[in-house]
């Protein structure tokens, strides 16, 4: 028989090298190559001995039953438009997250929701003793929800308790990560276990019909195997994020079999858990300086709903040969474009200075319709000019220097009239013709680069005013 050799994985990305190694190859990760027993991995028992094959029914597409897949919603709203209208019976959602973030906080508010409109829900934590999350739903004012608690670890135990009794709609596994299975011989938080244990409750999950979570932590070194290596197996990927001292968290789909993944659910922990924050535009602008040059207010989009946010730019004289470009919360490439054509169509010459981008409040903006906000403050914090405080940008700039209309121009202008805003500066031809913003709102349509920053130059309001439209 052939010896069997140890395969070394890395327990962050999941690769397989051949010998050990102080540093991933695939996804650059160091120290974190764990030496795995092959017999004990996923496919070992297929090597071990393969069995003839079971003949199985095919079903026709078109037979298909449920055009929907039934939803159990929680209530929570920003909670219930991520995962596209609640938890999906039978699928395997992963929440993951930064230690800390309030990932178990959140599922317990959840599960207690859920538990209190008389439906069976279990929370297992391999984390915390039965005691502890006890305490945290008493703090939270939800210690009398019927939530049933556990702390337990073993898969195949929790696997064989949950079959038993009334099925549960909603199963929370706080965290994948210390989950174990007796199938694989790898020690707990290997990528190994981890799949393995996933794959069990993904099994559980299918043919009992509930929906499960798996709460995975995202860690940055790498000790702990990312809940990366699950992704694929699972039908809905969500994380939790929020920025350092902040106190509030973003909800974001990543992957949903189900819905879409353009959906942001924004929360503020606080004293008595995580409260849903219903007017996110307001919380992002709340505490925003109208008086300082560099910021601009862009009009954006998460999925459905309109966002605006503050883009913060610094260009400051650079004492270095190359200098220094550097930005959070927004593309790198997209500003380099954008300095790129202020520089070659509107004679904004940026090729000396250092260049800060900030998009305010830890968000991030994945939109090509923040061009134009990003190009307003940069030129603004050059020419020390301050934008008018009432005064919102969206476009998306080509090379050519041309500003392109972009999605949704009715709902960033209604969202921007309903905070108080006064002014847009938009590109040609938004919004759609035949529509008009619900309220007073000064537009100014800016078919060029060049007409902005002579709009600014003149002022900081735009260089023509268009009169107001009102809505009938
Ligand atoms: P937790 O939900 O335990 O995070 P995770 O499960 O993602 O690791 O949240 C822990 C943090 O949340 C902790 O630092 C304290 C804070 N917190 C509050 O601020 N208010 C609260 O009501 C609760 C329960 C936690
Ligand atoms: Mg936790």
């Amino acid at each position: 028989m052939a010896k069997s050799h140890a395969s070394f994985v890395c327990q962050n990305c999941g690769a397989v090298a051949q010998r050990w190694q102080g540093r991933c190859e695939s996804c650059g990760a160091w120290n974190s190559i764990v030496e795995e027993s092959p017999s004990s991995g996923i496919g070992a028992r297929a090597a071990q001995g393969a069995r003839k094959g079971r003949v199985f029914g095919l079903s026709n597409l078109h037979e298909a039953e449920q055009p929907s897949p039934p939803r159990i919603m929680t209530g929570i709203g920003e909670l219930d438009r991520v995962t596209g209208g609640g938890f999906v019976a039978g699928s395997v959602l992963l929440l993951g997250g930064e230690p800390g973030i309030g990932k178990s906080t959140l599922l317990i508010q959840a599960c207690a929701a859920l538990a209190g409109a008389g439906r069976r829900v279990v929370y297992i934590s391999g984390e915390e003793a039965v005691d502890q999350i006890r305490l945290r739903a008493l703090r939270l004012g939800l210690a009398a929800a019927p939530v049933e608690l556990a702390a337990e670890t073993s898969v195949e135990d929790i696997v064989a308790t949950l079959s038993h009794g009334k099925r549960p709609s909603l199963v929370v596994i706080d965290s994948i990560q210390t989950m174990w299975t007796e199938l694989i011989e790898s020690t707990p938080g290997t990528v190994s276990q981890v799949r393995g244990a996933a794959q069990a409750l993904i099994r559980f999950a299918k043919t009992a019909g509930a929906a499960v979570i798996l709460v995975g932590h995202v860690t940055k070194d790498g000790q702990i195997a990312g809940p990366r290596v699950v992704e694929h197996m699972v039908d809905a990927v969500i994380s939790f994020e929020g920025e350092g001292g902040r106190s509030f968290r973003i909800l974001r789909a990543v992957k949903n079999r189900f819905g879409p993944t353009d959906e942001i659910g924004v929360f503020e922990m606080t004293g008595r858990g995580l409260a849903e924050v219903a007017n996110p535009s307001a919380l992002f602008l709340s505490s925003r300086d109208t008086s300082a040059p560099g910021a601009a207010v862009f009009a954006g989009m998460e999925g459905t709903r309109p966002l605006l946010v503050e883009v913060q730019a610094l260009v400051a004289p650079s004492t270095l040969g190359t200098p220094r470009r550097a930005v959070v919360g927004w593309d790198n490439a997209r500003l380099a474009m954008v300095v790129a054509v202020l520089e070659a169509h509107a004679g904004v010459k940026l090729g000396q200075y250092d260049i800060y981008l900030n998009v305010a409040g830890g968000l991030r903006v994945g939109e090509p319709a923040a061009d134009l906000a990003a190009a307003a403050a940069l030129v603004s914090s050059l020419s020390g000019i301050s934008l008018a405080a009432d005064s919102v940008y969206f476009g998306e700039i080509a090379l050519s220097g041309a500003i392109r209309p972009v999605s949704h121009g009715m709902a960033r202008l209604k969202e921007a009239a309903k905070l108080g805003f006064c002014r847009a500066t938009i590109p040609q031809g938004a919004p759609e013709k035949g529509e008009a913003p619900a309220a007073v709102l000064s537009v100014q349509n800016c078919a060029h680069i060049s007409g902005l920053v002579t709009g600014i130059a003149a002022g900081g309001g735009p260089p023509k005013r268009i009169p107001a439209v009102r809505e009938n």
